[in-house]
């Protein structure tokens, strides 16, 4: 991750970017701790800097819940801050590769884009977990009639695919780098032709984070049209048996089952288990019904008294559908308000964001979550809690 390391400076010297320049928007202070935070925005995108001090020298890198995708925009601006606040660097990792191509920046998809999707084809497919993307960019180049959406979690795979679009030239592959149980939640009822799940981590021990559940199937079968398939393969006889399991007990559901199918194009993990003589299972599942379209229009708008900010609970707030803890609070410099990282939202896929509290009301940094119940509920519970 790019970052600088410079020597001791007064961070205070900083106010007068932010007063001057639009590129640096406000600093916060972390209560007891010299940590410091530097809200910045680079072209599109607004992240956090952290700031953190080390003996006689300063770390300054992005923090992990608001960082760009484009680790370029990361390195431009912290090259910028070095300019602007005439700072003396020990040491940096920002040079930017010529050799290195660009991520391809119309493929770069944020949870706003599907606030209200405009997708560039009739017909839009999805992949869940793309990994290298080999099957994502083989489809996509040999469908070029359909949209593939590929939702990944994982941030160096999809900076990678994003820079193979780049170099390919595909058109027809948006990425989202987020959970893809919350961001299906997103996507608009009968608007897909297939759901592509192959060989998902099988979290044999931790089975609450795996991709298939109940709920993930019910909105599978939201989101594909009539006739549309969802399709898992894996290698992993627990996950097949689990996923059979999941899909049996669903009343209205019909499914096939395949083992070792001989597919054109293989994925990286397929390769490694076909070489291990492993046996790989296909298990799609038919669409049969249309769905009614979800209403969502939830508003992840707030006011806030800054006095309650001070009593925020320290210790996790449990319900029966959402969680809300309130990891650390940041107090804005040159007013009385503040910026608080936050877990909220749903057990098993939980949301990470901050309330950045401004002119008596609260907004979610760097972007609102994704519209799903327990995120609302979350939302609305914290709204109680700060403006009582
Ligand atoms: C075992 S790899 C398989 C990659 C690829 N499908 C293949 O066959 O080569 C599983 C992938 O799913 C991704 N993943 C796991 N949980 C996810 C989630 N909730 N949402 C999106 N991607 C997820 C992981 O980051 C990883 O890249």
């Amino acid at each position: 991750m790019p970052h600088i390391k410079v020597k001791s400076f007064n961070t205070s010297s900083l106010d007068t970017l932010i007063r001057d320049n639009d590129k640096f928007e406000f600093r916060a202070l972390v209560e007891h701790s010299d940590d410091e935070l530097l809200g910045v925005r680079y072209e599109d995108e607004e992240f956090l800097l952290e700031i953190k001090k080390r003996g006689d020298e300063y770390l300054i890198k992005p923090d992990t819940v608001s960082r760009p995708l484009d680790v370029n925009k990361i390195k431009k601006m912290l090259a910028y801050l070095i300019i602007e606040a005439k700072l003396e660097v020990l040491h940096s990792n920002i040079a930017l590769s010529p050799y290195k191509p660009p991520l391809a920046k119309d493929a770069n998809k944020k949870i706003k884009d599907f606030e209200t999707p405009k997708f560039t084809r009739d017909k839009v497919a999805i992949e869940v977990g793309f990994g290298s993307g080999r099957h994502l960019m083989y489809q996509a180049k040999n469908n070029p009639d359909i949209l593939y959406i590929g939702i990944e979690i994982h941030t160096p795979s999809a900076q990678q695919v994003l820079k193979q679009i780049e170099l390919q030239g595909i058109e027809n592959i948006w990425i989202v780098n987020y959970d893809a149980r919350l961001l299906l939640e997103m996507m608009p009822s009968n608007s897909c032709i297939q759901i592509y799940v192959h060989f998902p981590v099988p979290w044999d021990k931790k089975p609450h984070r795996r991709v298939i559940s109940k709920r993930f199937l019910e909105e599978s079968l939201r989101v594909l049209d009539i006739d549309g398939e969802l399709e898992l393969r894996t290698d992993s006889d627990n996950y097949y048996e689990y996923a059979l399991e999941t899909f049996s007990a669903h009343p209205k559901i019909s499914f096939a089952v395949e083992k070792n199918l001989d597919l054109a194009v293989i994925s990286k993990y397929e390769d490694r288990w076909r070489a291990q003589e492993k046996d790989i299972y296909t298990v799609t599942v038919c669409s049969r019904l249309l769905s009614e379209q979800v209403d969502r229009e939830y508003d992840f708008s707030f006011k806030a008294q800054v006095s309650k900010l001070v009593e925020l609970p320290k210790e996790p707030i449990v319900k029966k559908d959402f969680f809300i803890h309130f990891e650390r609070r940041y107090n804005l410099i040159g007013s009385d308000s503040a910026i608080i990282k936050c877990a909220f939202g749903s057990f098993d896929k939980p949301e990470h964001k901050y309330l950045y509290f401004k002119d008596q009301g609260f907004s979610y940094y760097p972007q609102n979550p994704v519209k799903t119940e327990p995120n609302y509920h979350a939302h609305q519970h914290i709204g109680e809690i700060v403006y009582g």
